[in-house]
């Protein structure tokens, strides 16, 4: 095996986080029953499962196995989401989870790995698509939830 780069962790953090989100937001989107929302989760729920089958591959073409991680927020996460509390407090729930976040959180890495010459070429420059589409799902989502919580 090549020697084990210092990101490939991070790597795989990124893949266990992208296919637990992806679980979540579809567990969700098939308990709300506000049409707009169910869309906006099904999409982005798919984006988060490429992502984590994306970087699954690129942890392996890298020549390393992927290895799993617990998460004891995940299946608090599938209960809260899942529940019979409105999809407000929903969003307001997971808010508050997002805050709990130990630092620096996955997010904060992997900007770091966007901008260290130290990373291969093809992994940052995955990492910079990555980036733009969270970004692009955080405003979509953004938009949705700013509805609900105004009441609509
Ligand atoms: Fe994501």
């Amino acid at each position: 095996m090549p020697d084990r780069p210092h990101y490939v962790d991070l790597l795989n953090d990124i893949r266990l986080q992208e296919s637990r989100a992806g679980e979540y937001l579809e567990a969700w989107a098939n308990t709300t029953t506000n049409e707009e929302l169910k869309e906006c989760l099904s999409m982005v729920a798919a984006r988060e499962y490429s992502h984590g089958d994306i970087f699954d591959r690129r942890v392996k073409e890298l020549g390393f196995e992927t290895s799993e991680v617990a998460d004891p927020e995940f299946v608090e996460k599938v209960r809260v989401v899942t529940s019979d509390i409105t999809d407000a407090e929903k969003i307001a729930w997971l808010k508050e989870a997002r805050l709990r976040q130990p630092s620096p959180t996955v997010r904060e890495r992997y900007e770091a790995a966007t901008n260290d010459e130290s990373v291969d070429p093809l992994t940052r420059s995955l990492l910079r698509w990555f980036t733009d589409v969270e970004n692009d799902s955080v405003v979509r989502m953004g938009e949705v939830y700013g509805k609900i919580e105004n009441g609509g």
